[in-house]
């Protein structure tokens, strides 16, 4: 088990689901391919691939494809229990500071989160990856 009690196997089963969404990447800009794949408390596993755009700031990050189509799949209660991050360049990709904002309405604030770092895949639980998510508490 890993620290935030998920068994390592399936944080593996995981990373592999992230490795072959990237495969699907639409990525002709950067050359970057990422994947993502999130398993839900209800034990759906939904996964997505990073989408580029020639007007560079409509590119959509892996994670946000992956949690789009979770809210879309399975409607929006769902709730992320872990996150696998994977790219096909071997390199370091943290989630990006947009990607981790989006996750936090959706995500168990302990849920792992599984990604290339450098020296080999790193875990971090969300609350430690994003710990003062923007709320909007109107009065
Ligand atoms: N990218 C992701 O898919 N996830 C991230 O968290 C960071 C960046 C993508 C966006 C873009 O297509 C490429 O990586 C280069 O930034």
């Amino acid at each position: 088990m890993n620290d935030q009690s998920l068994p390592e196997s399936e944080l593996a089963r995981l990373l592999d689901r992230a490795r072959e969404a990237a495969q699907h990447a639409y990525a002709p800009y950067s050359g970057f391919r990422v994947g993502a794949a999130l398993r839900l408390t209800n034990g759906e596993i939904v996964t997505g691939a990073n989408v580029e755009n020639v007007s560079f700031g409509l590119t959509i990050c892996a994670e946000r494809t992956a949690l789009v189509q979770a809210v879309s799949q399975f409607g929006p209660e769902i709730r992320v229990e872990a996150v696998a991050i994977a790219n096909l360049n071997s390199v370091a990709s943290p989630p990006c500071g947009a990607c981790r904002q989006v996750l936090s309405e959706f995500i168990l604030p302990d849920a792992p989160v599984i990604f290339p770092s450098s020296g080999g895949n790193r875990t971090m639980k969300f609350l430690d990856l994003l710990p003062l998510a923007y709320e909007m508490k109107l009065k």
